[in-house]
C-alpha cells in the first residue's frame, strides 16, 4: 500500500468524526461504503446547491422530504468525476425535517485545495441532481474568475440568465449580490405578465412569516434553471432588502409598516428562511443575521462581502421630507447638511475595522462584494425629481448648444439646477461612510474592485477620492427584474451621452438583462457583461453584440 503523506493521514484521521468516510482514490481500491439501511427513501424536491467554498470545506445543500413527512434521513457523495468512478467523500445520516423546513446543508472538510467535485444526495432508492463544485486555490495563483448575478424576481421573467450564466466555464466561485427573492404581493412590482408566464407570487401577498419566507424560497428555487445554475457553480451570497423587504435598513424599511408587526420579528423571519435555502456559512458560530465574511484565492484576491444593508445602516434621507408641500420650496442647506453628516453609517465601524484586518493578507486584488453602488450618479435635479424627462432634458441640453436666444426663462432655470444624487438609498446617501472605505484602500494603495447589484442595470465606475483614483466599480444587471428602460424609458441610445454625462462614469448597459464575469490575474482584471434578448419568453438568445469587455491594469 502506498505511503500516506501528512495530507492524506489527516484526511483518514477524520474517519474519527462523526460518520464521514473520506475514500483513498488513489489506490483505487474503495467506493461509497456507508451503511444507508437507516434511509427514509426521501425526494430531493430542489435540486442540490453548494457554496462558501475555501481551500479545504465546501458547503452542500439539499432539500429532502420523505415520504411520511416527517424527518428524512440522506447521505453526501462527493467524486472527482460525474460518474462518481472516483469517489472521494461520503457520508451518512445526515438528517433534516420540517424545522429547517426539510433544507439540508452540511460543510463538506478535508478537501483539497483548487479541485473540482462533484456532488450527490442518496435516500434509499432516490438520487439527487448531481451538482459540480470547486474549492479555493492556495499559493502562488495566476488566474480568479468570478461571476455575478443580482435581483432574481421570479414573477417578472424567466430565469434565462441563470441559464447562460450555469454555462460558463472555469469559474472560481458565483456571487449573488442579493435580492434572490421579492417580498410582494401580486400586483405590487413588475409582474403584469406573471399570469401569462405561469409565474405568480406564492404565497399569493406579500410575505411577513416564516412560513411565507420559505414559500417564495420553494418557488424561486422550484425553477429548472434557477437549479441549473446553483448545480453548476459554488454560490458565494449576501442579501440585499428584498430578502426582508423594500428599502430596509437596520431597524425599518420603506415597505413595513407596524401594522405588519415588529420589524425585528420579520427580519428574523426573513433572514432565517434565507440561511435555511442559501448554501452560506454563518461567519460567527450559528449568527443568521451576518454576512460579513471573506475568501481568499492564494496571493491573488482577497474576497470580502460587506452588509450595507441590515447590519448598520442608518434611515435612508428622502428629498420629500426636505421639500415645503405647499410651496415646493427644496431647502437644500437641511439635505446637504444632513447628507453628509460625518457619524451617517452604512456599514458601521466594525465592518470597516474587519476590512483593515484583510489587507494583514496580502493580495494582488481586493475585491468588495456589496449590495448598492458606489459609484457617484449625480443627475441634474429636474430629471431626479422627474420634473422632465431624460429625452427632454437632452433635447435641452442640444437647444442651448444649438440655439441659446430661443431658450425661454423656464428652461434656463431647469439647465442652471444643480446636479444631485440620483439615489439616496446607495453609497451616494452616505457620501462619509463612503469616504471612510476609499480613505482604507487608499491607506494601503490597494487594487481595489468593488461589485455591486441592486439597479438592474449594469455599470462600470472609477471611483474617486478627490483627485485620487482608488478603483474601479463593476456592477452587473439583473436576472430578471426591470431597470431604468422601465420607469424613464432608457435605450441604447442613451447609453453613450448617460457615460459622457457622469463623471467616473466609464459604461453602462441601460436596456437589457445579465450577468458578469470578472476574471482577475496578477497584471490585470477583465469584466465582462453578457446580456439575453428577453425574460418574456424562454425562447431567446444572448445578444452578442451587447457583450461588452473591460480590461484594467493592476497600478501595483
Ligand atoms: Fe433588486
Amino acid at each position: 500500500m502506498k505511503q500516506l503523506n501528512r495530507r492524506e493521514f489527516l484526511r483518514l484521521s477524520s474517519l474519527g468524526f462523526g460518520s464521514a468516510v473520506v475514500l483513498n482514490v488513489l489506490g483505487g481500491c474503495a467506493g461509497f461504503t456507508s451503511d444507508r439501511s437507516f434511509e427514509t427513501n426521501a425526494q430531493f424536491t430542489h435540486g442540490v446547491a453548494s457554496g462558501d467554498p475555501l481551500s479545504t470545506k465546501i458547503i452542500v445543500w439539499t432539500r429532502a422530504i420523505s415520504p411520511d413527512g416527517e424527518h428524512a434521513t440522506v447521505t453526501v457523495q462527493l467524486a472527482l468525476d460525474e460518474s462518481f468512478n472516483q469517489p472521494v467523500y461520503e457520508k451518512g445520516l445526515l438528517s433534516t425535517n420540517a424545522e429547517r423546513d426539510f433544507t439540508l446543508k452540511f460543510d463538506v472538510i478535508n478537501l483539497e485545495p483548487d479541485t473540482t467535485y462533484y456532488y450527490r444526495f442518496l435516500s434509499k432508492d432516490n438520487i439527487s441532481p448531481i451538482g459540480r463544485t470547486r474549492t479555493l486555490p492556495v499559493g502562488s495563483v495566476e488566474t480568479v474568475k468570478l461571476l455575478t448575478v443580482s435581483c432574481s424576481y421570479y414573477s417578472a421573467g424567466y430565469f434565462n440568465v441563470y441559464k447562460e450564466a450555469a454555462k460558463v466555464e472555469n469559474v472560481n466561485a458565483a456571487i449573488h449580490l442579493g435580492d434572490y427573492i421579492y417580498e410582494y404581493g401580486p400586483g405590487t412590482y413588475a409582474d403584469e405578465d406573471a399570469v401569462a408566464m405561469n409565474r405568480v407570487m406564492q404565497p399569493e401577498k406579500e410575505i411577513i412569516e416564516l412560513d411565507e419566507y420559505r414559500q417564495r424560497y420553494a418557488q424561486t428555487r422550484s425553477d429548472e434553471d434557477c437549479q441549473r445554475f446553483h448545480a453548476a457553480h459554488p454560490l458565494i451570497a449576501i442579501w440585499d432588502d428584498h430578502e426582508v423587504t423594500n428599502d430596509a435598513w437596520n431597524d425599518g424599511a420603506e415597505n413595513h409598516s407596524i401594522k405588519e408587526g415588529e420589524f425585528s420579528a420579520r427580519r428574523l423571519a426573513a433572514l432565517k428562511a434565507y440561511a435555511e435555502w442559501m448554501p452560506i456559512r454563518p461567519p460567527v458560530d450559528k449568527d443568521i443575521t451576518s454576512i460579513q465574511r471573506s475568501f481568499i484565492f492564494g496571493d491573488l484576491v482577497n474576497l470580502s462581502l460587506i452588509d450595507t444593508r441590515l447590519a448598520k445602516r442608518e434611515q435612508q434621507l428622502s428629498y420629500s421630507t426636505f421639500t415645503e408641500k405647499e410651496t415646493g420650496a427644496f431647502d437644500s442647506s437641511a439635505f446637504y447638511s444632513e447628507l453628509n453628516r460625518t457619524e451617517r453609517e452604512l456599514i458601521g465601524k466594525e465592518s470597516l475595522e474587519t476590512l483593515e484586518r484583510s489587507f494583514y493578507y496580502p493580495t494582488k486584488w481586493h475585491v468588495l462584494a456589496q449590495q448598492v453602488l458606489m459609484g457617484e450618479m449625480h443627475l441634474p435635479a429636474p430629471i431626479v425629481s422627474q420634473q422632465i424627462s431624460n429625452a427632454d432634458y437632452g433635447n435641452l441640453a442640444y437647444k442651448a448648444q444649438t440655439d441659446p436666444d430661443k431658450l425661454t426663462k423656464q428652461e434656463k432655470n431647469i439647465l442652471n439646477s444643480p446636479n444631485i444624487p440620483y439615489n439616496l438609498d446607495a453609497w451616494d446617501g452616505y457620501p462619509a461612510e463612503r469616504e471612510r472605505v476609499l480613505q482604507l484602500y487608499k491607506k494601503y494603495d490597494a487594487n481595489l474592485v468593488v461589485l455591486s447589484g441592486d439597479t438592474h442595470n449594469a455599470w462600470m465606475n472609477e471611483l474617486f477620492l478627490g483627485q485620487w483614483k482608488i478603483g474601479h466599480e463593476f456592477a452587473c444587471s439583473s436576472v430578471t427584474s426591470p431597470g431604468l428602460e422601465k420607469y424613464i424609458n432608457t435605450t441604447a441610445e442613451d447609453e453613450t451621452g448617460t457615460v459622457q454625462a457622469l463623471s467616473g462614469l466609464q459604461y453602462c448597459n441601460l436596456v437589457e438583462r445579465g450577468f458578469m464575469t470578472i476574471s482577475f490575474t496578477p497584471s490585470d482584471v477583465i469584466a465582462e457583461w453578457v446580456f439575453v434578448s428577453t425574460v418574456k419568453d424562454q425562447n431567446y438568445h444572448v445578444l452578442t453584440d451587447r457583450t461588452h469587455s473591460v480590461r484594467i491594469a493592476s497600478h501595483t
